[in-house]
């Protein structure tokens, strides 16, 4: 099963994007880019590639309902190409990894030994925390890096990925120039049903992603609850925001200006009083209760710790530390938060394995 798959470029220099992680957001992204009939590679480890042969393709649930082939090359339209190995990657491709963050040193430095990039060839990360693109910067060099961040909501089950929402996606060049490799990669994913847009500024939106996810990670992650009961606690809002402010504290003191993003208007939450994020916050989880029979909906990093697998602390919160303490701020709360979860995360059964 495992021979090496021929994906090459097409005549018209339309080459498929590849996608490097078989899991929630990596069958999401090839199974929507396939479906919409645009050529994708999707790397997968050897026991996932098994797994999606075996139940011949991905199926997504949800907020999308589909089932999406997969081949090895040539795969037909409409069909995902499968590999494990990183030498199938073309050599003009635009490589997103959709690893865990603790996984991606790994994957990158796998593909980077196997792959002969063109000058046009570029990568991009997707995981949480703003460690994943030094990782990348390393590894492949800056040139090559595309700024990325996306707020789809998936989450792998037995049979199939459930998207909660198809969230929004952004892309962008950290030295903000207009590129065309961003408008491609944003095309093509928006072509593909994902809500994709080019970012004037990138790292406002990786700041205030990672304000926002300090905030629910580091209270849904350490009470155990779901958004919906996170959003709908003052106490618990109070908490969120505390982290909030001292994330956004750390991106100020390095002089990047945080913005309102869909799913995290995080500028508007600073610059209101707590009170009025309070009200706000926990009146929309009253006024849309979850339909009966509707599962409560977990973060990422909860549902990890649900399910026994490692945390992404170091790439969340001990990078968020190390930020702070090298700008000079003692950022308690933040510290906290990463000293409980490496506790935590030390009893995860995966991590004690990995061990
Ligand atoms: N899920 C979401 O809704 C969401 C939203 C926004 C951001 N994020 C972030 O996106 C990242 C990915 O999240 P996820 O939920 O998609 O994680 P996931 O379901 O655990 O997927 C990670 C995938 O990477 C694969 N992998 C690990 N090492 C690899 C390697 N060397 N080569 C190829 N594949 C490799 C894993 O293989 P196995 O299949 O063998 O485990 C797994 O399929 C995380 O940083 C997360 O925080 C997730």
């Amino acid at each position: 099963v495992y021979t090496i798959p021929r994906v090459v470029c097409q005549r018209d220099g339309n080459c498929p994007l590849v996608v490097v992680g078989a899991g929630s957001l990596g069958q999401a992204f090839a199974g929507l880019l396939a479906h919409s009939g645009q050529p994708v590679l999707l790397l997968a480890t050897p026991r996932t590639a098994q797994h999606l042969f075996e139940q011949r393709g991905v199926r997504l649930s949800g907020a999308v309902a589909l089932h999406v082939p997969v081949a090895l090359d040539p795969a037909p339209r409409g069909s995902i190409t499968l590999a494990t190995d990183a030498r199938t990657i073309p050599a003009a491709a635009g490589v997103i990894f959709t690893t865990k963050g603790h996984q991606l040193a790994a994957a990158s430095q796998a593909v980077q030994s196997a792959w002969r990039p063109t000058p046009e060839a570029w990568v991009a990360g997707v995981q949480n925390g703003l460690a994943k693109d030094d990782v990348l910067a390393e590894v492949f060099g800056p040139h090559r890096v595309v700024g990325g961040v996306t707020i789809l909501g998936a989450q792998r089950g037995p049979h199939s990925v459930y998207i909660g929402s198809l969230g929004q996606t952004f892309f962008g060049e950290f030295d903000q120039t207009p590129s065309q490799r961003v408008r491609s990669a944003v095309a093509a994913l928006e072509a593909s049903g994902i809500p994709t847009e080019v970012a004037p500024s990138i790292h406002s939106v990786l700041w205030s992603k990672a304000c926002n996810a300090a905030g629910v990670f580091g209270v849904s992650v350490l009470t155990r609850l779901s958004a919906q009961r996170m959003n709908g606690s003052p106490h618990l809002v109070r908490a969120y925001l505390a982290l909030v402010r001292e994330t956004a504290a750390i991106a100020h003191h390095l002089g990047v200006a945080l913005g309102d993003y869909p799913g995290f208007p995080i500028q508007t939450y600073l610059d209101q009083p707590d009170e009025a994020t309070v009200d706000y916050l926990t009146g929309a989880v009253r006024a849309h209760p979850l339909p009966p029979g509707q599962p409560e909906t977990y973060p990422s990093m909860t549902q990890d710790l649900l399910a026994g697998r490692g945390l992404e602390v170091e790439d969340v919160f001990a990078d968020l530390v190390r930020r702070g303490e090298r700008a000079g701020m003692p950022v308690p709360r933040l510290r906290l938060v990463r000293d409980l979860l490496r506790g935590l995360d030390e009893l995860q059964p995966s991590t004690a394995r990995a061990r």
